[in-house]
């Protein structure tokens, strides 16, 4: 039985656990087997206990990220009245979120994810841009390194490009001003609604990296990506199903795009017409990157095809912007020296 299940059968049964003692009690005398050591943790006291011994951490931004994080775990554990039965469960569940992970599959950016705890970095993220930049999206678990490198208008799909859509548009900066050989990085499902990542064989198919042309122009051919479940066979699966939720994400198409002198883009362009576009599980599509696609577009370089338009723009690149890094990352890159 999962942790899911469990706590939802403690609930039906009437079992859950009593609330734990959240109100100190007045320290005791120490126990006559402690001797005189006069030393008791309360359920406050602990917090503070354990912020002091952070006290030494030379490096300021670990030593505010763990404070925080103590502070908001122990707030946690007293808001919910966590119990050890119930604690070891998560412990389980994170136990095995990490054991699922393998080269080609990251459960850990899933449930970072599936939490909303990625677009809401992504989000932030976007408010440091030095200027109003297309909005990021997620990177999701799905990202790969090195892809195949294609010429401007080849097509991205090996095994079945029989509903083509074109991509076209041009890489700006904030203000507009078109920027040539910007790299563009672009990865989806196969028409089976599926990452090359999750089929037999786990060779490279429906990605690849197109560079700009002299106006910033860029032109992709690839096939209409179908709305997917995440994967559900693991525990974050476990804990999507014992809440109800469906697991879907609306079609979409995700970008990477870079170019020198401009904070790197990491974002997705979702299908207009997705039922799901509203409640993606994990939170990606809004705002400015919805498109459409559309029939015998006038201006699309490929006549009378499907395709969408899409222009990108770039904010400035920051200082900062170099080391901020990207939610996400190639699964074989993570964690890499356990493999
Ligand atoms: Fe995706």
């Amino acid at each position: 039985m999962g942790i899911f299940d469990w706590l939802n059968g403690a609930t039906k049964n009437g079992t859950a656990p009593q609330a734990a003692q959240t109100t100190a009690k007045p320290a005791k005398a120490a126990h006559a087997n402690g001797g005189d050591v006069k030393l008791e943790y309360t359920s406050e006291s602990i917090t503070t206990a354990m912020l002091s011994q952070l006290a030494s951490t030379p490096d300021p931004r670990f030593k505010q990220i763990m404070e925080a994080a103590v502070r908001h775990l122990h707030a946690f554990a007293r808001e919910v009245n966590l119990t050890p039965g119930e604690w070891i469960k998560g412990i389980d569940f994170l136990t095995r979120t990490g054991q699922a992970c393998s080269p080609s599959r990251q459960e850990v950016i899933l449930l970072s994810d599936t939490l909303g705890l990625s677009t809401l970095i992504n989000t932030m993220h976007d408010k440091t841009a030095m200027e109003e930049a297309t909005h990021s999206s997620l990177l999701g678990p799905f990202f790969r390194e090195d892809p195949p490198k294609f010429k401007a208008g080849e097509q991205i799909s090996q095994k079945d490009a029989s509903d083509e859509v074109v991509l076209y548009g041009t890489v700006t900066n904030a203000k507009g001003k078109p920027l040539p050989n910007a790299i563009v990085s672009v990865w989806q499902t196969a028409t089976d609604g599926r990452y090359d990542m999750q089929q037999e064989g786990g060779g490279m198919d429906c990605r690849g990296e197109f560079t700009t042309d002299a106006d910033g122009k860029y032109l992709i051919r690839t096939v209409r990506p179908l709305f997917y479940s995440i994967p559900m066979d693991g525990p974050v699966g476990e804990m999507i199903t014992a809440q109800k939720r469906h697991g879907n994400r609306p079609a979409h198409i995700h970008f990477l795009i870079s170019a020198a002198g401009h904070r790197e883009m990491v974002t997705a362009l979702y299908i207009a017409d997705d039922p799901h576009i509203m409640d993606d599980v994990v939170f990606g599509a809004h705002g400015d990157l919805i498109a459409a696609i559309k029939n015998n577009q006038p201006g699309c370089p490929v006549p009378g095809v499907n395709s969408i338009k899409f222009n990108f723009a770039l904010s400035a690149e920051s200082a900062a912007d170099k080391l901020s890094g990207r939610v996400g990352a190639d699964p074989s890159k993570i964690g890499a020296t356990a493999h």
